[in-house]
């Protein structure tokens, strides 16, 4: 967050009260509701937890124990002993709660005409049908499968065919490259690939079967491909590993009836990489029961989802949000969800409100980025449709500054809707964070409070209690049931990561605020994690990318201030000796970053240094590259442990020579 960004949030003063309208029907409704709710999850999180559990999943054998944990260790268990399945609840049960030929999913396709619509009916035979090819091919219980593809329903139909055979998905985002592809898919040792012949993106064809062939050549766990056709495009396939998607289902051998898996509680579910401060990313697991009681409470109790209610979260099932909110947590609650495959400014910046009066949309949830790149585009495109179907608007990704704030409210929610800014991480499964629609006054730029059940805190360094007011390491200090539960393959990182620093507690890597009234205020990462349009990046990851190219001595990365992407990626990079800096290799080294990890990671801006700004020990002092890169030249704090204290002057030259 830049500093003016920051500034503009503490000065905030404004509140707004939720709304009356429609709050007959709410899950809750007041703020003394929610503060004898949270407290009450408080004094006694096992009651409160059995409760949610029992009222939203359905459970094959009840648990032993609600929970047992030890955050020193770590270990967390939820629901221990419990048997269910995710598949399960988000299909079977509402094939007999009336259900039936309720929309599951409502897909809108990037051209304006492919639309398709999946009674839960409908979902249940095609995620059978899927769930028997992944047998057909081998996949058993607890076998990994890889999944690589647009927002297409086929998608969603994979994600369920693992879970209820038991299978553990891992999704790898499609804008991501084929070495981050085969990275992931070599961590878990996938043993199915499912991807598509290409991604189509504002107008375009992007191919992405290549990718995953390039991704393939290098795992040689992969036993079978299964291709969605999307585009048409001319794609190979390999005998005796690739099938078509469209050709395999409708093969005769494959039954629309498939038994799902009793899963235990604490099975994994699946595993999505993310990035981290050090090192690559890491694989965060989730698992059965916890998981999806916390997907299913968190969407019910923010969302307040209604069974007549369509409900559209704009994120990509790539990242956390849409495994959460778009696929899980809506049809565990039997709501329908839409899935729309396209992008907010193609054809034209209206598109996403053509998609809400097309559908009446009546929930609506996005990330600041898109409301800030909306906004530029101008208030008319907004008015172009009728968007009186919304009643609840959500925020996700990063701080949403008030500005923004007061765009989305004012524009979107004609200054009636409530805006639920949620604070989660991939790690923490669902929403930590958040108002609730018909009981929290809002403040914006607040996350406002947590979620019952959430013993979130503001820690200062020691680990002692934040006063109102003072910033510090936001940590929640008992475990929730969404909680991840270990790091794949390494639980030596998942300790250090997250339980090492503050004994006892969770530590988010967010820094954050408590004001007087208990409003949290999320101030950012305090760690080398860049967000960048609300997807994290690690600034180690995009060093070492760089690094890799023959050409390159030494990198350093940092975040630069940006006005719709919240943050871009500033790349510091020195030669090695007889290498020219030249134009050229500049867009050789931001085409080499987005071939090595992808075309989000591809620095916005590149400059050459001769040095780096280093301590006498060695270490970069990022504090001032961030300052250089936001071109704050004034003020660099304490630099008397530089060891050349004239690399600054010369970086700035440096910068200012590049505008
Ligand atoms: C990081 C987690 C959770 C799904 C999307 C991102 C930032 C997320 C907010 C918010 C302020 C936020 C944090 C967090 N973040 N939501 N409402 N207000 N910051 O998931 O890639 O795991 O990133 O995103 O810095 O640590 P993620």
């Amino acid at each position: 967050m830049s500093q003016e960004d920051i500034e503009s949030m503490m000065k905030e003063k404004r509140t707004f009260d939720p709304p009356k309208e429609h709050s007959d029907k709410a899950y809750i409704t007041s703020m003394e509701q929610y503060e004898e709710i949270y407290k009450r999850s408080m004094e006694d999180p096992d009651g409160f937890w059995a409760e949610r559990s029992e009222e939203l999943i359905h459970w094959f054998k009840k648990w032993d124990s609600v929970s047992d944990y030890d955050l020193h260790k770590p270990e967390v268990k939820w629901y221990v002993g419990g048997k269910t399945n995710i598949a399960y609840n988000c299909l079977d049960r509402h094939l007999e709660n009336g259900r039936r030929n309720k929309a599951a999913i409502i897909w809108q396709g990037e051209p304006e005409e492919d639309v398709r619509v999946y009674t839960y009916q409908m979902l249940h035979t095609e995620v059978c049908r899927f769930a028997n090819v992944l047998k057909s091919m081998g996949v058993k219980r607890g076998d990994r499968v890889s999944i690589y593809l647009p927002m297409v329903p086929e998608l969603a139909v994979a994600m369920l065919a693992c879970t209820r055979i038991g299978a553990v998905h891992s999704i790898v985002f499609a804008g991501f490259s084929a070495v981050s592809l085969q990275n992931r898919i070599q961590d878990c040792e996938a043993k199915v690939l499912v991807t598509a012949d290409a991604v189509l993106r504002a107008g375009r064809t992007i191919p992405l079967k290549p990718n995953a062939d390039e991704a393939m050549g290098k795992c040689p766990s992969v036993e079978k491909c299964v291709v969605v056709k999307r585009a048409g495009n001319e794609i190979s396939m390999q005998d005796g590993r690739d099938v078509w998607w469209h050709e395999i289902m409708e093969d005769e051998s494959i039954s629309d009836e498939c038994p799902y898996e009793e899963m235990d509680a604490e099975d994994t579910a699946f595993i999505l990489y993310t990035s981290g401060s050090t090192g690559k990313p890491k694989g965060v697991v989730h698992t059965t029961g916890g998981y999806l009681t916390y997907v299913a409470h968190t969407t019910q109790w923010v969302f307040d989802v209604h069974d007549d209610d369509v409900y559209w979260c704009t994120a990509d099932v790539g990242w956390i949000t849409g495994h959460s909110y778009i696929v899980y947590g809506p049809l565990a609650l039997g709501a329908t969800s839409l899935m729309f495959e396209g992008v907010p400014s193609y054809p034209s910046p209206a598109r996403f409100w053509k998609v809400v009066e097309k559908f009446k949309v009546n929930i609506f949830y996005t990330a600041p980025t898109v409301v800030r790149a909306l906004m530029r585009e101008g208030v008319e495109w907004t008015r172009k449709h009728d968007l009186s179907s919304l009643r609840i608007l959500g925020s996700v990704g990063e701080p949403i500054n008030p500005e923004a704030w007061m765009w989305y409210f004012k524009y979107i929610g004609n200054e009636k809707l409530p805006i639920c800014d949620t604070w989660w991480q991939t790690e923490t499964g669902g929403i930590l964070i958040s108002a609730l629609p018909y009981a929290t006054p809002l403040k914006p730029g607040s996350a406002t409070k947590p979620m019952p059940g959430v013993d979130a805190a503001v820690v200062r360094a020691d680990g002692t209690n934040a006063n109102p007011n003072e910033g510090g390491h936001l940590v929640i200090k008992k475990p929730w049931p969404g909680i991840l539960r270990g790091v794949y393959g390494d639980p030596e990182r998942y300790k250090s990561t997250y339980f090492e620093r503050f004994p006892g507690m969770y530590e988010s890597g967010d820094g954050a605020r408590v004001d007087d009234e208990g409003y949290f205020w999320i101030m950012g990462r305090l760690d080398d994690v860049i967000n960048v349009s609300g997807h994290r990046m690690g600034t180690a990851e995009i060093e070492s990318a760089l690094v890799s190219h023959e050409s390159v001595a030494e990198a350093a990365v940092v975040g630069m201030p940006h006005q719709v992407k919240g943050e871009t990626i500033y790349a510091y990079v020195t030669l090695k000796s007889g290498v020219e800096e030249t134009d050229d290799l500049r867009k050789e080294l931001r085409a080499w970053v987005r071939n090595e990890i992808g075309a989000i990671a591809t620095p916005e801006v590149l400059q050459f240094a001769d040095g780096l700004p280093k301590t006498r020990s060695g270490k970069i002092m990022r504090r001032v590259l961030r300052k250089i890169a936001a071109s704050k030249y004034d003020d660099f704090g304490d630099t008397s442990t530089l060891a050349d204290p004239g690399v600054i002057s010369d970086l700035i030259e440096g910068k200012k020579s590049l505008l």
